[in-house]
């Protein structure tokens, strides 16, 4: 099984090497236009085979995407991050434009991959995606909510003292500070509601963490984080590689589920070979459903600069 990934930058070279040490594909093609760069982290990182015993083949490219055909699912990391003085619609404009470029060049030589957007803002590019590659909307995967879930339930462990592995929680909604929705209800330690071991308080606390996790990350690390992105795509890619049917909080697109249309926002959906396979509807509550409406309101009006400045 062939899978590439395009941007070499940290994401993306932290989701090969995850993929390459769970043994999750036989091949990781990794691309970048930076020149060489694709191509001495793979190198980098094959020379870790032998140390970390795995016989995935990982190479580089720059820009040629014919070393990409064949590839069961791509990966999309390329993009560049929000600078200071930078408006909205810059950033917007700038990773459309990649975004867009990038899912075209693969098509060409893996016309049926399964595509997996990560590049920021995420909610907005997986739509552009999906929008501007006309692809059956099963195979346009937004990573995010496995990432702020896998936040969520490092902050519930730590409030616990529980071990993280008996922690159960889901974050639904847009990937963005305001927009994401932990669903603290439904949280478990062990099939138990966590709201027995912790009060309203630190509970509400957990969820604010949460919310700004990638934030408080970006402010310690100078960028945005890695290792944990890294890795949730990777088990993302391992879902669909080994049609596990995995239960995860996605960003797909929406015709009515969770009361949303023309959008794709955060969603608990099954994973499979297929790509997204079904939507699971968790029932939301009253007031679960106005947050969950506030912030497809939010990634709705982000997607608005695509049309207002021609891009979809
Ligand atoms: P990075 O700057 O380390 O890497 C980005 C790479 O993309 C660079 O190596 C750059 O040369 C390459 N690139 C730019 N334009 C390209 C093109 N047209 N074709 C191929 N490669 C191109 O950034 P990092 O930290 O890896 O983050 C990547 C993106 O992922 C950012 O937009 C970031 O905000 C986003 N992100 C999203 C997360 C999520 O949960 N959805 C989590 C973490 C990061
Ligand atoms: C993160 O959540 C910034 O999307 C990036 O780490």
């Amino acid at each position: 099984m062939k899978v590439s990934v395009i941007g070499a930058g940290n994401v993306g070279a932290s989701c090969a090497e995850y993929i390459a040490l769970n043994k999750i594909a036989s091949e990781v093609v990794i691309l970048d236009i930076k020149p060489n760069f694709a191509e001495g982290k793979a190198t980098d990182l094959m020379q870790t085979a032998t140390l970390n015993g795995f016989n995935t083949r990982i190479s580089g490219s720059t820009g040629d995407y014919s070393k990409t055909a064949g590839s069961s699912v791509v990966v999309i990391t390329s993009g560049i991050p929000r600078k200071p003085g930078m408006t909205r619609e810059e950033l917007i404009g700038i990773n459309a434009g990649i975004v867009k470029d990038v899912t075209a060049n693969i098509l060409k030589y893996s016309p049926e991959a399964i595509i997996i957007v990560v590049s920021n803002p995420m909610d907005t590019m997986t739509y552009l995606a999906l929008k501007d590659s006309k692809l059956p909307k099963n195979r346009i995967i937004g990573m995010g909510g496995i990432l702020d879930s896998a936040r969520f339930k490092f902050y519930l462990s730590n409030a616990l003292n529980a071990p993280a592995s008996d922690i159960n929680g889901v974050v639904i909604g847009g990937h963005g500070d305001t927009t994401m929705i932990p669903l603290t209800r439904l949280a478990t330690n062990t099939g138990v509601p966590v709201s027995q071991f912790i009060d309203a308080a630190t509970l509400q606390k957990v969820a604010a963490d949460t919310m700004v996790g990638g934030a408080t990350l970006t402010g310690m690390l100078g960028t945005s984080a890695w290792y944990a992105p890294g890795a949730a795509v990777a088990a993302l890619v391992n879902s669909i590689v080994n049609d596990q049917k995995k239960l995860f909080p996605c960003c797909v697109y929406l015709d009515g589920e969770y009361g949303q249309k023309d959008i794709c926002l955060g969603v608990p959906v099954v994973i499979g070979k297929n790509g997204w396979e079904k939507i699971v509807d968790y029932k939301l509550n009253a007031e679960e459903q106005a947050a969950f409406n506030k912030s497809a309101d939010a990634v709705r009006s982000m997607n608005s600069v695509l049309s207002e400045m021609k891009v979809i």
